[in-house]
């Protein structure tokens, strides 16, 4: 095997998504003890914006700051190189965890045993869905009282909608949980609470060893084994190419906080976890094994000192071996850069690197000369796609308040989007500018960093608006009578594409109905 191919084969890319809560932050963290990289629990600092701060901006800007350095967890265990890739936890920056989707090979996807599936992780499967990502599911907090587990399976089955498979099984739940059987490896692990420590084994030659009476009682362990029994009947056995073609999602169970499962887990990760696969580029597919370096900007991040207004872009290696100071060509703007200081993340520390391998994300310092779905290669002729725009929950025009900025207001804006903080869209009717994003904090966020980093002043004006679709037909002229029946309501994007905007889901759907070779998209991925 050469070099690069080992080194490909090697690595697990892939982030962990959950609602908020469900113990995304306390998983990572887990893993990371497990890989060496931290020592002591509650050494990650949490990304997650808390429920408290969405009001207190200065908090959320250290918070902001601290999610740099953990953007990217890179660790090895055992023969592995893990990349795990953090996503925001909270809902308004949800843009940026769907960026984040189109740079993994796979997910472990959490949830809360007594919330089942909730909003977000619907929302963020859709995602998964839509690039067939491979899914792995862990039910969090058995630890505590929730919901019965055959429930949880059906409902993970129904409403993320997709097939699922449990490969452990927890005996009993809260304050009477006694542990996980593992379908997987046939082992069976005892619970203790403890928050550092990795659970107790119990040497067990099969289901039907009378050790496991002993370690639970007689009448947890015939329930174990009728479950088991069910569990052989109704579900297939797992088929590791189903979960590959992302149809099948594995589900174990367990205690994060507690340490509980999550071994096991992260066992069966590494095993069957797809190493980095071929990426689709407008011009052909690129396979991570080819000689010369491709990659692309998924993630940009700013430096909240307006005194430095630098940011870090984060790229993902697609193929072959990224080096130091190597020539790349940008594709967007034809240049050719040299990166003195790209840096890797690893075992919690940004160091500067000499060279990357697909599955590595490297961060590029940067002021300004990157967009996200950048690509950059050795000088072929390539554009990564994929990283879709959603449309929009919140709408609102903006208003410059200070004429004499006007020229620093619309920098702003271009390089706020650029770095994908929200999404600009302008009224043809009225020539407006409407700004697009995912919850209330991204209008304070834009209009707070406006305000230092440009010099700029804006105000926001209300629209009412029910979503931004982005249309389009086979049929030219169709085409044309709709944007001209709709003329008040069509807006159009960054990349002069065209954008119907319902103020309602009513007139959408009357739309819809009315207008039957529009396609209406809601992602402009299509
Ligand atoms: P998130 O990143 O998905 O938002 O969730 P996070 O890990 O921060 O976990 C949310 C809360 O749930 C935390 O409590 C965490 O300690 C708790 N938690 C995580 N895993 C488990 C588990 O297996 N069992 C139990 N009982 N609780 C769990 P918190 O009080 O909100 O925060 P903290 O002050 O403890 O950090």
């Amino acid at each position: 095997m050469s070099k690069i191919t080992e080194e490909i084969s090697r690595r697990r890319t892939f982030a962990i998504i959950s609602h908020p809560d469900a113990g995304k932050t306390t998983l990572t963290e887990k893993l990371l003890l497990f890989g060496g990289a931290i020592h002591i629990a509650g050494a990650v600092k949490s990304n997650k914006i808390k429920k408290t701060a969405t009001s207190d901006w200065m908090e959320i800007e250290k918070q902001r700051g601290i999610s740099v350095a953990t953007s990217v967890m890179g660790f090895n265990y055992g023969d592995y190189k893990i990349n795990i890739l953090d996503t925001p936890g909270h809902q308004d920056f949800a843009e940026d965890t769907y960026r984040t989707l189109t740079a993994v090979d796979s997910v472990i996807i959490v949830v809360d045993v007594a919330k089942g599936v909730e909003q977000q992780t619907r929302k963020l499967m859709e995602v998964c869905r839509m690039r067939n990502t491979p899914v792995i599911i862990f039910v969090n907090k058995l630890d505590r009282e929730g919901r019965d587990p055959f429930e949880i399976l059906d409902e993970l089955e129904s409403e993320l909608k997709i097939d699922v498979r449990p490969l452990s099984w927890p005996i009993n739940i809260g304050a009477k949980f006694k542990g996980v059987y593992n379908i997987y490896e046939e082992t069976l692990d005892l619970f203790t609470p403890d928050k550092q420590k990795v659970s107790e084994r119990v040497e067990i030659e099969d289901l039907n060893d009378p050790r496991i009476d002993e370690a639970v009682g007689e009448a947890d362990a015939r329930k174990l084994r009728d479950d088991i029994e069910l569990i052989e009947g109704v579900y297939p056995d797992f088929d590791e190419n189903a979960y590959l073609a992302g149809r099948l999602a594995p589900v174990f169970f367990g205690s994060a906080l507690n340490t509980f499962g999550v071994k096991e887990l992260l066992d069966c990760f590494v095993k069957i976890a797809p190493s980095p696969k071929p990426v689709v580029a407008q011009e052909r597919q690129v396979e991570p094994s080819e000689d010369n370096f491709s990659g692309f900007v998924f993630k940009i991040h700013a430096n909240m000192d307006p005194n430095h207004r630098s940011c870090i872009a984060f790229v993902k290696v697609c193929s072959g071996k990224f080096e130091r100071n190597a020539p790349y060509r940008h594709i967007r703007s034809g240049k050719i850069m040299k990166f003195a200081a790209p840096t890797a993340f690893m075992a919690q520390k940004k160091n500067i690197v000499d060279e990357a391998y697909p599955g590595d994300i490297v961060g590029i310092p940067d002021n300004g000369n990157f967009k996200i779905g950048d690509t950059l290669t050795e000088g072929e002729i390539l554009h990564y796609k994929g990283l879709p725009s959603f449309s929009p929950e919140m709408f609102k025009y903006i208003e410059n308040t200070d004429p004499m900025k006007s020229k620093q207001l619309e920098k702003g804006i271009q390089q706020l989007m650029d770095e994908g903080v929200a999404q600009l869209f302008v009224n043809q009717f009225n020539g407006r500018k409407i700004i697009g994003t995912v919850g209330q904090l991204q209008f304070e966020v834009i209009q707070y960093r406006l305000l230092h980093e440009y010099g700029a002043q804006c105000r926001w004006e209300p629209l009412s608006l029910y979503k931004a679709c982005w249309i389009e037909s086979d049929d030219a002229e169709a085409l044309e009578a709709f944007k001209k029946r709709k003329h008040q309501f069509m807006a159009m994007d960054r990349e002069g594409r065209d954008v119907f905007l319902a103020d309602s889901n009513y007139v959408l759907q009357m739309a819809q109905s009315d207008f039957p070779k529009i396609k209406f998209h809601f992602s402009s991925e299509y």
